[in-house]
């Protein structure tokens, strides 16, 4: 009879730790997903988060990542991390935008007048833990971002040079209300689907144009079809990385310290990554796939979505982040 009890014991203690995502042999993992290719840099910078995190905590905490959207594209990806199925993933901020508003702020066209305003903002912790812990009561928790560059159009065979060169335009967006909003606003008709839909899209002629950072073009080979790449620098959005806020508030201060310690690192560590691959990137687009770069004139594009900037700073959803995000009284 004792050993019949003892096993059971060992049985429920097995499962509390498997629950709690921990094995027997004390180790917990954490499920990262994400949709990018091995050789992109935010996978490099997931790569470095776990291995600080596994030297920090003795291997005690093992991060095994999930990449190629292999898990789904960032909405269901972000609604298993809601769910516990997976704990931590990497997804666009505008991907976060259906469950947060505050997220919206980062797909709405020239929020920021260049990247150091950007990251000026990304690095002040007042302005981010809010948006970090927002959404703690929908289940997640930001613990991280990571520079996704300037979205920048790039379409299969049209130059745009002014905003009326968009009229018409099938573009795709990021599964985001802003971001349709800001297609629309520039004169062209926007087509919201998934990362991995894009390729197939533009290749069929569903769409003639996306909008991304200029590894689009390299890494998932957008560049084969699209030939030309304006610099509109229409938005900065981060890439986010968020992780299941019960599971995070599992671990013990000292582990969770190691956790946003590791996140913080690689955010630092994927800077250096970012800069070259893109430099990297952009000859590979020029030189071997003829995708011809082109410098425009942002003045047309920047007025004709200022309705958009009115309305956020008057939606009671967004206007308070809006005036975080732009300092007070400042541009209305
Ligand atoms: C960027 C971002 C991805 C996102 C993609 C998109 O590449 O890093 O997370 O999925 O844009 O346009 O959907």
């Amino acid at each position: 009879r004792i050993s019949i009890l003892l096993t059971v014991f060992v049985l429920i203690l097995a499962l509390a730790g498997c629950q709690n995502g921990t094995s027997q042999s004390g180790v917990s993992e954490l499920k990262l997903a994400h949709n990018q290719t091995l050789d992109h840099p935010v996978h490099l910078s997931l790569v470095e988060f776990g291995r600080i995190v596994k030297e920090k905590s003795n291997n005690k905490i093992q991060v095994k990542i999930y990449p190629n959207g292999q898990l789904g594209s960032e909405r269901e990806v972000l609604e298993l991390t809601q769910s516990g199925a997976v704990d931590v993933a990497k997804v666009s901020a505008s991907a976060l935008e259906g469950f947060e508003p505050d997220y919206s702020i980062f797909s709405l066209p020239y929020v920021f007048e260049d990247y150091e305003e950007f990251e000026k903002t990304m690095n002040n912790k007042d302005i981010t833990d809010k948006i970090y812990y927002q959404t703690e009561d929908i289940g997640i928790i930001g613990l991280t971002y990571y520079n996704a560059g300037v979205r920048n159009l790039y379409t299969k065979n049209r130059e745009v040079n002014t905003v009326a060169d968009m009229k018409g335009l099938k573009t795709r967006v990021q599964p985001s209300q802003t971001s349709v909003n800001m297609i629309e606003a520039l004169g062209g008709l926007p087509t919201p689907m998934a990362y991995g839909e894009v390729y197939t899209a533009l290749q069929s002629g569903v769409i003639d144009a996306a909008e991304n950072n200029e590894t689009a073009l390299v890494g998932n080979n957008h560049g084969e079809v699209a030939k030309y790449y304006m610099y509109t620098g229409h938005q900065i959005v981060p890439d986010m990385l968020v992780m299941n806020a019960k599971r995070f508030n599992k671990f013990s201060a000292e582990e969770q310290k190691i956790i946003q310690e590791a996140a913080e690192e690689s955010t630092l560590y994927h800077e250096g990554v970012w800069a070259k691959t893109i430099n990297e990137m952009t000859e590979t687009a020029k030189n071997e796939m003829g995708v011809k770069f082109i410098e425009v004139d942002k003045s047309s594009f920047i007025e004709a979505v200022q309705p958009l900037h009115k309305a956020y700073a008057q939606d009671e959803k967004t206007r308070d982040i809006y005036q975080i995000i732009k300092g007070a009284g400042t541009n209305e």
